[in-house]
């Protein structure tokens, strides 16, 4: 293995290595990872098979012509057509929305010594095309308006992407108490000038990001150190803490670039969606059956198959994982992406396949076969709802909030059960979540001790005490709903994120609930006035 040194510093910064190295460099790769290395990792077998997959499916998706279009793109960065592009842009969306880079890479991350639970991003393909881009935004035929439209930051990011440079910062800027880390590859060998740029001196250093920059070419004046530029080959990767300090290549503006992005969030209790994206899925959704290591390409392989125009009990039933067959029961690859978001809208879930209660059975004997996390069966428990399966949904609700350890899982079994009138389920679930956050060692800063201060110091994860607090209220309120007449339910008051997010204005635009006036008619003139009150009544032990 050789390790290059960041010359003056003696600190060893990068460790280049090749894949079949990873378990044996003396630690786990996390402790790497955490004491601010970057890892150069050699001839990953994962993204061979990713190319392998592109390929096939390039061929599905727009024939001879496309496959050879789609390998020349890559080969040589030249497009040819953006008809050849588009083909490119539909393979890399069926292969993100179908989750199969999580897939694909849960032996590679299982691996890593990260702390559980972990989960993994469903991946970011960013397709570079300077040239190419405006040319795109006019052939909605081609490409979709939503690639050219406003970003949300919390949602998947689009793909196309016209040339830009610089932005120096860190993916992760709040207090937190969790691990994230990226992986980033190229689908095609680039050099210095077209590979990310690291500041690996800059970990620990309290600097500015996003600033104005003094130009491209010369990132050593930009104020964090020596940058690291590693050229890769075709199959190489780099792998990095979230917080180390990076910046987009730039030396090269008007080249096309084809670029990949997976990240893990380790130690998460959560699901990540408030830190960072809407798109994490536990890691155990993609194992298979016992949870022991078998072959990620042949699990992954499955999802990058394009579904039958009418999947039905038995398409799903064949699931190879967990995600698998949960995925196989929607129509639309992208409605069983976003459905897996605990807030997304309800009708999403109408993409799925209508089953009887017999059907259901089979689907939840299946899933039991497998390593779940509680994501996965919350979103099973959503659509038994959905589909009026209240028996299955009361077991599987209380299955989650028994078997996770949680407090934030079993807060969400406890809000699903609210909203599904399931009041005795709702108790318990609130009453599990308060016990675990009692016994709870989760802490702000945890896993980034001697990190300097984040530029939003909003904690943005549900800590324990706040859990306790919520699920004490909670309780409150769901023997208020239970015993008092029916008029007064009112499911929207569940949702802990009142009790601890700093956006209180843009989460109650988001969900459409004027948190003030509800707990004043459930509660009556003890919570009325200003919305600070609402949260001293909220707050009270
Ligand atoms: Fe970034």
């Amino acid at each position: 293995m050789a390790v290059a040194t960041r010359p003056g510093t003696g600190v060893r910064a990068l460790m280049d290595l090749r894949a079949g190295d990873l378990g044996g460099m003396g630690a786990p790769a996390f402790d790497h990872l955490q004491a601010g290395r970057i890892l150069a990792v050699r001839d990953v077998p994962e993204i061979h098979e990713l190319a392998r997959t592109i390929r096939e499916l390039a061929a599905g998706f727009g024939g001879a012509h496309g496959a050879q279009g789609v390998s020349e793109l890559l080969r040589s960065g030249k497009v040819s057509g953006l008809e050849v592009l588009s083909v490119l842009y539909r393979v890399l969306r069926h292969l993100r929305d179908s989750r199969f880079m999580g897939c694909l890479f849960s032996d590679f991350m299982g691996g890593l010594g990260l702390p559980a639970p972990v989960l993994l991003d469903a991946g970011y393909f960013r397709i570079m095309v300077p040239h190419h881009y405006r040319a795109a935004r006019e052939r909605p035929e081609l490409f979709d308006a939503s690639e050219f439209g406003p970003a949300d930051p919390y949602e998947t990011e689009q793909m196309l992407q016209d040339a830009k440079w610089g932005n120096a910062h860190r993916d992760i800027d709040a207090r937190h108490t969790h691990f994230q880390v990226n992986l980033w590859f190229p689908l095609h060998d680039v050099g210095k000038e077209q590979t990310l740029i690291l500041f690996p001196e800059a970990y620990r250093r309290n600097v500015s990001q996003y600033g104005a920059l003094p130009g491209p070419e010369n990132p050593r004046d930009w104020g964090y150190g020596e940058p690291l530029q590693v050229p890769l080959r075709f199959g190489d990767l780099l792998m990095f803490h979230s917080q180390q300090v990076h910046a987009s290549p730039s030396q090269a503006p008007d080249r096309n670039r084809f670029t990949v992005e997976i990240r893990a969030a380790a130690a998460c209790i959560d699901d990540n969606g408030r830190v960072y994206r809407r798109s994490f899925w536990r890691l155990e959704n993609f194992q298979p059956r016992g949870g022991r290591a078998g072959n990620p390409s042949l699990r992954a392989g499955q999802l990058a198959q394009p579904a039958p125009d009418q999947p039905g009990l038995e398409y799903a039933l064949a699931g190879a994982t967990g995600h698998a067959v949960v995925h196989r029961l929607f129509r639309r690859a992208h409605c069983s992406l976003i459905a897996g978001y605990l807030h997304r809208h309800d009708a999403v879930l109408d993409d799925a396949i209508a089953l009887d209660e017999r059907g259901w059975k089979n689907i939840v004997d299946r899933l039991e076969e497998f390593p779940c996390g509680e994501d996965l069966w919350l979103l099973v428990a959503r659509l038994l709802l959905r589909q009026r399966q209240r028996q299955l949904a009361a077991q599987i609700l209380n299955k989650v909030h028994g078997e996770t350890s949680s407090y934030f899982w079993a807060l969400e079994a406890g809000r699903i059960a609210i909203e599904a009138g399931l009041y005795d389920v709702a108790l318990s679930a609130f009453g599990a979540a308060g016990a675990y956050a009692g016994r709870s060692e989760v802490a702000l800063d945890r896993y980034t001790r001697d990190m300097p201060p984040p530029r939003s110091p909003m904690a943005l994860q549900l800590l324990p005490a706040r859990a306790r607090r919520a699920a004490k209220i909670f309780s409150r309120l769901a023997q208020r709903m239970q015993s008092g007449p029916a008029t007064l339910a009112d499911p929207s008051l569940f949702d802990h994120r009142y009790f601890w997010d700093p956006s209180l204005a843009r989460l109650e635009s988001e969900t459409g609930h004027r948190l003030k006036e509800r707990v004043k008619r459930v509660l009556g003139p003890a919570a009325s006035g200003a919305i600070g009150r609402v949260f001293r009544f909220f707050k009270e032990p």
